[in-house]
């Protein structure tokens, strides 16, 4: 049996489907017949018409599906469904406060492009300009940046970006939470704490200066909210040391776009001159009211000090929720960001006051250095990659992971942090071992699903993977 298969569409088409748009619905029938008619005769007069003996004969499209742009040229066609995309993106983030923007992604290699190894050319960052450098204080640095040509960073409260620098001839990258309110003209910055040790964190807070570019990519992450100004609502944040960062952010952007939502933070440091955004955080409660609640607890307090005393562990958090008088509502939603240890104590601690795990958000960032496993194997791997209906075969050499390994074959992969922290990269495996550092951001769910993160993801063995919904 022979399927038919559809005509191409040409100017009748398109100008009886204009016609059936802009004329009552009851007229469709007739215009429908008059199309028909009219190719009928065009064709017989130009000698086109389907031969009886021919058994595959083209359908026309039906009216409504008329593709109206199919007429133009390809190209035109492409830039004019890019703008409509970006358009509908800003428009929805503008008024509906949607995202992400397709603008990021385009920034992606394309498709066949060689790209160098990533530890040789950062080709997948972008330049950010440096505007403004401020010390918060000894220890934290905040670099306000922004788009090379001077625009304002798009981003989602709470979201990171990855930095690329280069110390001492080896690359490495790093995230750092973006810490401004995500409103309309406030500057965008990240703050970097300096920690023991800390390679990139020493490095930005000992040499960053005004005018300097700063390779990165991103914005990414799922550490977020969506504000809505209609929203009443109660946020509990707890945040050690530099984890404040994408906190400020959300409680920002919250108390700010969202006039009758609250926010109680409960915010741990080694000691009072350690605390980043002490004065913000003690301008915007001037300013907001009892809807911030700012609960310091120091380890290392003075004498007088009368706020909270010692390690954010899960009984100093029990006595610091009990003192703010917290009691869980089944609505609250909880964030969290900061030390592991610190992390660990405040999930057993909201778990023993019987507060839902899906009601709990985490940003965990760790050094490469402090990653466990996944070195991959020892002698190059096979991986073969399946996308949009085609198999690429590619080697991955010991040390590099899927993600560098499929850029430098010039496969365009999804990807965005690159660090192991939004998950854009993820793929399923379909067949062999691919091992991941941890942590990452794939959910125990996803983990028992086979899925796997390019980005930090290694092969162990000959393997196969699904990029879905390319
Ligand atoms: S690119 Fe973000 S997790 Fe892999």
């Amino acid at each position: 049996m022979v399927g038919k298969r559809q005509a191409r569409v040409g100017r009748f088409d398109v100008a009886a489907a204009l016609a059936a748009r802009a004329l009552p619905g009851a007229m469709t029938p007739l215009i429908e017949q008059a199309r028909l008619d009219a190719k009928m005769i065009l064709e017989r007069a130009s000698g086109r018409a389907p031969s009886p003996l021919i058994g595959e004969q083209a359908e026309p499209a039906p009216l409504r599906e008329v593709d109206l742009l199919s007429i133009l040229p390809r190209a035109f066609v492409e830039k004019l469904r890019s703008a409509e995309r970006d358009v509908r993106m800003l428009t929805g983030r503008l008024i509906l406060g949607k995202n992400p923007s397709p603008l990021i992604e385009r920034s992606r290699p394309a498709a066949g492009a060689v790209v160098s190894l990533p530890r040789k050319t950062p080709a997948m960052t972008r330049p950010l300009k440096v505007t403004d450098v401020i010390r918060e204080t000894d220890d934290a640095v905040s670099i306000y940046l922004t788009e090379a040509d001077g625009s304002a960073l798009e981003f989602r409260p709470g979201q990171f970006l990855s930095v690329d620098v280069i110390i001492d001839g080896e690359r490495c990258r790093r995230a750092y939470s973006l810490a401004s309110a995500c409103m309309a003209g406030t500057p965008r910055h990240i703050t970097v704490k300096r920690i023991a040790n800390g390679r990139v964190s020493n490095h930005l807070n000992d040499t960053i200066r005004v005018g300097d570019e700063l390779a990165v990519l991103g914005p990414s992450g799922n550490f977020t909210v969506e504000p809505r100004p209609v929203n009443e609502r109660h946020l509990v944040m707890i945040a050690g040391g530099s984890g404040i960062t994408p906190i400020m952010s959300i409680l920002e952007t919250i108390l700010r776009l969202e006039d009758r939502s609250r926010v109680t933070l409960i915010y741990g440091n080694r000691s009072w001159k350690d605390v980043i955004f002490r004065d913000r955080l003690a301008a915007l409660r001037d300013e907001v009211g009892d809807r911030l609640i700012v609960d310091h607890v120091l380890e290392h307090a003075p004498e007088d000090w009368s706020g909270g005393r010692g390690l954010l562990t899960r009984d100093v958090l029990e006595g610091r929720l009990d003192a703010l008088g917290i009691q869980d509502d089944g609505l609250q939603r909880y964030f969290l960001c900061g030390p592991t240890p610190m992390m660990q104590a405040a999930h057993e601690a909201l778990q023993a006051r019987g507060v839902a795990a899906n009601r709990v958000a985490e940003e965990r960032f760790t050094r490469p250095e402090e990653r466990e496993g996944a070195k991959g194997s020892s002698e190059a791997e096979l991986v073969m990659i399946s996308r949009c209906g085609h198999e690429h075969g590619i080697q991955v050499e010991p040390g590099q992971t899927i993600l560098e390994a499929a850029l430098a074959a010039g496969i365009d992969m999804p990807f965005s942090c690159a660090m192991g922290g939004c998950g854009a990269c993820r793929v399923r495996l379909t067949s062999g071992d691919v091992r991941m550092e941890e942590p990452n951001c794939l959910s125990r769910a996803e983990l028992e699903q086979r899925y796997v993160l390019t980005c930090v993801g290694r092969p162990h063995a000959q393997s196969s993977i699904l990029v879905e919904g390319a």
